[in-house]
C-alpha cells in the first residue's frame, strides 16, 4: 500500500488542479482579471520560495549523519515545506496562470507557449524534489551536498527566463 502512495498523491494533485481550473473557468469577468493575476503572483512567490529553500535544506541534510537528531529535524522541515507550501502553491500558480492565459490572450501568444514550456520543466524539477524528500525521509539519499548546490541554481535560472518572457513578451 505504501508503494502506491506517491501515485495516489499525484492523482489527488491532478484532480485538485482540474477542479481548481474548472472552478476558475466559471468566472468570466474583466473585473476578475487583476484579482486572479494578484493570486497568481502570490502563488508564484510562495512556490519559488519553497523551490529555492528545499534544495538548500538538502545541502545541509546531505551533510548530516543519518539517524541523528539534526537529520530527523530536516526530515520534518522538508515534509512540511513540501506539503504545506510548495504543492498547494504550484496548483494555484498553474490554475490561475491557465485562466489568465485563456481570458487574457486566448492561448494565442508565442511567449505564453515558451513560458508554459519552461513552467513544465520547473514542474518536472518539483517532481524530482518531491521524490527526493521521500528518499531523504528513508535515509536513501546518495547525492553529495555539491549536487544539491547545483540543483539549487536551476529554479533561479528558470524563474529569470519565465519572468522576462511574461513581462517583455518578446514574441
Ligand atoms: C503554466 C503556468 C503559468 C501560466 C499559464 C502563466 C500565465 C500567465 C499570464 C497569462 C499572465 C498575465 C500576463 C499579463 O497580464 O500581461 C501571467 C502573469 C505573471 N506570471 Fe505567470 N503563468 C504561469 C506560471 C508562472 C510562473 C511559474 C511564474 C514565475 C516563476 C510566473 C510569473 C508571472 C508574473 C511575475 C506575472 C505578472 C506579469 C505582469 O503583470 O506583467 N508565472 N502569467
Amino acid at each position: 500500500m505504501s508503494g502506491n502512495r506517491p501515485l495516489l498523491r499525484a492523482i489527488v494533485a491532478l484532480v485538485v488542479l482540474a477542479l481548481a481550473v474548472s472552478a476558475l473557468f466559471l468566472i468570466d469577468s474583466a473585473a476578475a482579471y487583476p484579482w486572479i493575476k494578484a493570486f497568481h503572483i502570490i502563488a508564484v512567490i510562495s512556490w519559488m520560495a519553497g523551490m529555492l529553500y528545499l534544495p538548500r535544506l538538502f545541502v545541509y541534510h546531505a551533510g548530516s549523519k543519518p539517524g541523528s537528531e539534526q537529520s530527523e529535524t530536516f526530515k520534518v522541515m522538508e515534509r512540511r515545506l513540501l506539503r504545506a507550501i510548495i504543492n498547494p502553491a504550484m496548483i494555484v500558480t498553474w490554475a490561475a496562470g491557465l485562466w489568465l492565459g485563456w481570458h487574457g490572450f486566448g492561448f494565442d501568444a508565442g511567449w505564453l507557449y515558451a513560458k508554459i514550456a519552461l513552467v513544465l520543466i520547473l514542474s518536472g524539477l518539483h517532481g524530482y524534489l518531491s521524490a527526493s524528500v521521500r528518499r531523504f525521509a528513508e535515509d536513501r539519499n546518495e547525492k553529495p551536498a555539491r549536487h544539491w548546490r547545483i540543483v539549487n541554481e536551476v529554479p533561479t535560472l528558470l524563474m529569470i527566463a519565465i519572468v522576462l518572457l511574461v513581462v517583455l513578451k518578446p514574441f
